[in-house]
């Protein structure tokens, strides 16, 4: 063949997602088991999507409305194509193209249960998929044990002249340690001509996709072998040891890149930090910290010990330690905890403050406000500069519906208040400790609204006597008398 120009956007890339994963003992289909935040399948999608191919093609078949459901959500784009009954690999493809017709152009293959794989070792495979203007380029790898894998075989003067399967491999090919990883840049016509010549003559009798690769090069066309350099990368997961091994694996990738942008990590080993997670500059992560989904965490912010994070917005220079923040925003400057609970759609404001034994859920805290301690904040809107005392309770619900309340600028609210909602607390307006504040406090207004105090003189001598409270207020009558005396 004729080496091409260098590559235009790949014709497709097929996944092989149909098999039962049967070792993962999983209600779930292997390939929606997830790490760092993306199932495998999305990890597989997300370094597919790095070669801007012209369609994704993910063949299903056990727990496949699983699959098509997941495809759905996370890459509507691609098409899956059901095969009923796993033949194997090269009968995987095949069904495909009897979905899709003749495909012209580079056809690129990969296993759905290889999450560590990069956009840029797939890319690097199409680009020497291309230049070699090879009919079929394998990924390929050393490592210290291929047993199970499929192994490259190479001629004496080292070109690939095929693929064997372990099952039906002689125990000299068995010391072969370069292993077929699973994914394959394809000239996508001889392809389509190949798979109509696959057998099932074979240990496993199945068709073969890697049969694909002795068959072209029997006809004569240049076959290869892109080798990736780190094994790591390569590693299949078919159970869940195997599942937590890539997951450390991507984490400490994750993590690496991170401390080269600035991010300081205390402790690698218990910072989990998902794929879609931002961090930006002089962020220190502490031990023990979990940051999921969509979050991102400004320049200067403190995040942990002790902290899970979950799509939240942390603003620069926040303090956020010994939390949980559920999609809530903190504003620069703001601090949590310790031992803080932001639920969702909760917003603190700049230098806001939600300190110890808080939670808060559903409401705007705002700039410099402080909820510091054993308080629940539930549907409110609390204004600028105000503070709301220890142990209050926004009484939210009556048992039907939820209501908001309202507290201004400046406000203060006492300790062991519950607000009722809906209610409103004017700017600047106090309310007294121990209120039950169901009536809106008009702005600069002192609300007091709880039983009067009523002392009832000598009750202790005279109901509890012979107690040690009868003895002490008896001391402290005798000892008021004397001081009268002098
Ligand atoms: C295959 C390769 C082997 C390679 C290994 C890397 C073949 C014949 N062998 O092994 O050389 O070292 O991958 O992991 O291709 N699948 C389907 N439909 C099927 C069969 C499989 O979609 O009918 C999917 C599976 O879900 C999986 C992938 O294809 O994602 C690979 O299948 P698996 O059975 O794990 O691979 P092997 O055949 O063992
Ligand atoms: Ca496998």
């Amino acid at each position: 063949m004729t080496p091409r120009s260098h590559s235009v956007s790949p014709a497709a890339v097929i996944v092989l997602a149909a098999g039962e994963g049967t070792r993962m003992k999983s209600r779930t289909s292997k390939v929606l088991h997830t790490l760092a935040g993306r199932s495998m399948l999305g990890h597989v999608l997300a370094a597919a999507g790095a070669l801007d191919p012209r369609r994704t093609l993910v063949v299903v078949g056990h727990r496949r409305e699983q699959v098509i459901e997941h495809l759905r959500q996370v890459a509507p784009a691609a098409v899956p194509v059901v095969q009923e009954e796993q033949g194997g690999t090269g009968h995987a493809v095949r069904i495909v193209y009897e979905h899709t017709g003749p495909l012209e152009g580079t056809v690129v293959v990969t296993n759905g249960d290889h999450p560590l794989l990069t956009g840029e070792t797939l890319r690097a495979l199409v680009a020497a998929h291309e230049s070699e203007g090879n009919a079929v380029t394998v990924l390929s790898t050393d490592v210290p044990d291929p047993t199970g894998y499929g192994r490259v075989l190479r001629d004496a003067d080292g070109a690939v002249a095929g693929i064997v399967e372990h099952k039906d491999a002689t125990d000299e090919q068995r010391l072969v340690t370069e292993m077929n990883v699973g994914m394959y840049a394809f000239d996508g016509v001889l392809l389509g001509e190949a798979l109509k010549r696959l057998t099932t003559d074979n240990a496993g009798g199945e068709e073969y996709l890697t049969d694909v690769v002795g068959i072209a090069r029997s006809d004569g066309h240049r076959v290869g072998a892109y080798k990736v350099a780190d094994w790591v990368e390569t590693q299949g997961v078919n159970d869940r040891v195997q599942l937590a091994e890539a997951r450390r694996q991507l984490n400490e990738r994750i993590l690496e890149r991170l401390m080269r942008e600035g991010v300081t990590v205390v402790d690698p080993r218990t910072t989990w930090v998902d794929v879609q997670v931002s961090v930006e500059q002089d962020v220190t992560l502490h031990p023990n910290v979990q940051l999921h989904g969509a979050t991102a965490v400004a320049a200067g912010a403190s995040i942990g010990p002790n902290v899970t994070l979950r799509d939240a917005v942390v603003g620069e220079d926040a303090l956020v330690r010994d939390a949980v923040v559920e999609s809530a925003e903190v504003g620069p400057q703001a601090t949590v905890g310790p031992y803080a609970y932001l639920r969702p759609g909760t917003r603190l404001g700049r230098r806001a403050k939600a300190g110890s034994y808080v939670e808060i859920k559903n409401s705007e805290v705002g700039e410099g406000s402080k909820v510091p301690h054993l308080t629940y904040v539930g549907d409110a809107t609390i204004g600028e500069g105000s503070n709301i005392g220890a142990g209050c309770v926004f009484v939210n619900y009556d048992g039907v519906a939820k209501h908001r309340t309202t507290v201004g600028d400046h406000a203060r609210v006492g300790s062991d208040n519950m607000l009722v909602a809906p209610v409103v607390v004017g700017d600047g307006a106090y309310t007294a400790a121990g209120s039950v504040i169901i009536k809106d406090v008009p702005p600069g207004a002192m609300a007091v609204a709880r039983g009067q105090q009523r002392n009832v003189e000598g009750w202790v001598e005279r109901k509890r006597a012979g107690t040690a409270a009868a003895e002490a207020a008896k001391r402290a009558r005798e000892n008021n008398t004397q001081e009268g005396d002098k």
